[in-house]
């Protein structure tokens, strides 16, 4: 049985017990991290763990874990996993469980500290070879989405609708403009420019897209962070979708019509390239 970690202790996963009041069970009342590790090496530990300490200062969860603490959990898991080969890594920090039901912030209450490693899977050669599909739809969130809570029922129903529409990801669409796919950060390019949607509280600031953004500044490749109209999605010559599970994939056919020459382009190539070399591939 995988190994995890509870409240401080590491033990078999399924030895971990969570009470029905605590808040992430009764309200989503909390945050999680999935950061991968490759070759048993984590993928930006430190980038996912800042997220997490200000997603939690921002809904005010008092977690005493510092960020050596937080790396500690990771490494540890990631070392005892018994997983051989790539993995992710997920933690979850809720609220904690109080001793009867309410909406407003209980007083007193020690946050629950969760963690497990699962096998990574990485996305298939062929996403890379020919791209995959995706739809777009209306974008349903919640007016937050800078916070990773584990609140994701938009984003389980966005991945349920590209699943039977028997396509890899949903692409968002709010006020007109472009947001995020079911869980993943969009690019578009045209002309060679690249651009994703600005970083603000419509999308979370995946890692993957700082990482896009620092090797497209370090290879001089012009990207633009702005708003995407729906309406260049149908004129770009390529898309991408960007996260720690998706990693870099190009989207070649979107709403049943070929993205660009419906195939994977030429600068998701470069930007595939330096970003396989960041993860050591
Ligand atoms: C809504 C959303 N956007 C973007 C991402 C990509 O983030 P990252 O690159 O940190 O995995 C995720 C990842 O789960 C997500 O859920």
């Amino acid at each position: 049985m995988t190994i995890s970690y509870w409240n401080g202790r590491y033990l078999p996963l399924d030895e971990v017990h969570v009470s029905p009041l605590d808040r992430g069970f009764l309200f989503a009342d909390g945050l999680y991290e999935v950061t991968a590790a490759y070759n048993g090496r984590l993928f930006e530990p430190e980038a996912h763990i800042a997220r997490l300490q200000r997603g939690m200062a921002e809904l005010r969860i008092d977690c005493a874990l510092s960020a050596g603490d937080w790396m500690a959990i990771m490494e540890r898991l990631a070392a005892e996993s018994g997983i051989d080969g790539d993995l992710t890594v997920y933690l979850q920090v809720t609220r904690g469980a109080a001793s009867s039901r309410g909406h407003a912030f209980p007083a007193g209450v020690t946050p629950s500290v969760f963690g497990m490693a699962s096998p990574l899977k990485r996305p298939p050669a062929s996403w890379r070879d020919q791209g995959v599909a995706a739809i777009t739809i209306p974008d349903i969130r919640w007016g937050r989405c800078d916070l990773k809570t584990v609140a994701l029922l938009g984003s389980v129903l966005a991945q349920q609708a590209a699943t039977d529409a028997g396509v890899v990801d949903a692409l968002q669409l709010r006020d007109g403009l472009v947001t995020e796919g079911a869980a993943t950060n969009i690019f578009v390019v045209k002309n060679g420019v690249i651009a994703t949607p600005l970083n603000d509280n419509r999308i979370l600031e995946g890692i993957t897209r700082t990482v896009i953004l620092r090797l497209a500044a370090e290879a001089g490749l012009r990207l633009e962070e702005r708003d995407i109209p729906a309406a260049e999605l149908e004129t770009a010559d390529e898309i991408w979708i960007a996260s720690t599970t998706k990693e870099i994939t190009p989207v070649t056919s979107l709403n049943g019509k070929p993205v660009g020459t419906g195939a994977p382009g030429m600068v998701w190539r470069r930007m595939f390239a330096l970003f396989a070399e960041r993860l050591g591939r």
